[in-house]
């Protein structure tokens, strides 16, 4: 077998700007993260100005695909070329058109190593559904972290979060410039970040059975209590409001 035939094309209209786009698609990182049902794990091989190259493992296992992206510098079109492991020699061909400040229509073809019109349907199919959900969640990421970027005027130093009596977990409010969630952990009441402070996920899962936070963009991970990375990352949450109650109300101090 010799050169690849169209197996399918997925086309869509992305709410969210090229910049965006470009940064999510170099973001190899959030693969196994935010994707976690089509993919286990990601490694970097190495990387250059067209991009990266990865060795992906499905969320089934299996052998690891390597794959290469090449990406055009102004992001009007991608590349990523299966070099070696299942769908070798495959491409994933996409053209990203700018349609409006924060909009794009993004065409994604899928190329193969296979001659059966039968087959080549069959996975082109396949490759439909799978890219629909791929770009579901891309564009889910890519809309709040454009939000998160976005200026917010800073909160004030102290809130009152309500009485005591009527406190409804889990809370989220707004001190200076963080943005917090209170919850009970292990009894006690708890601030914590809702921010992660790699690329400005939202931290909204409650802590898991070590008191960890999870970030559902790339995975990283952060003791709730503390702040502290859980992962080895230099990198740590905003530091949590002091919580008192006075006079019978919840009062956060940053
Ligand atoms: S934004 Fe990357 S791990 Fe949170
Ligand atoms: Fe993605």
């Amino acid at each position: 077998m010799t050169g690849l035939a169209h197996a399918g094309t997925y086309v869509r209209d992305v709410a969210a700007s090229r910049a965006r786009i470009r940064e999510n698609v170099l973001d190899w990182e959030h693969l196994p993260a935010l994707h976690a049902s089509s993919f286990a794990a990601c490694e970097l091989v190495d990387s250059d100005a067209d991009g990266w190259r990865v060795r992906l493992t499905a969320a089934g296992g299996g052998d690891a695909q390597t794959l290469k992206l090449f990406i055009a510098p102004d992001t009007s079109h991608y590349r990523v070329v299966t070099e070696a492991g299942p769908g070798a020699t495959s491409e994933i061909r996409v053209a990203v058109t700018e349609t409006a400040p924060h909009a794009c229509h993004v065409r994604v073809e899928y190329h193969v190593p296979v001659n059966d019109p039968e087959v080549l349907a069959m996975i082109g199919k396949g490759f439909v559904a799978i890219y629909e959900r791929l770009w579901d969640e891309d564009e889910a990421m890519m809309q709040a972290r454009e939000a998160a970027l976005a200026p917010r005027p800073r909160a004030p130093d102290r809130v009152d979060l309500g009485p005591e009596a009527a406190l409804a977990l889990p809370l989220d409010f707004d001190l200076g410039s963080g943005r917090f969630r209170l919850i009970r952990h292990q009894t006690t009441l708890l601030a914590h970040s809702r921010i992660c402070p790699h690329w400005l996920g939202p931290l909204d899962a409650p802590p898991d059975g070590d008191g960890c936070l999870t970030c559902p963009w790339h995975g990283y991970r952060f003791d709730a209590a503390t702040g502290r990375s859980a992962d080895g990352r230099a990198l740590r949450l905003a530091p949590a409001p002091a919580i008192s109650i006075e006079n019978g109300h919840i009062i956060a101090c940053g």
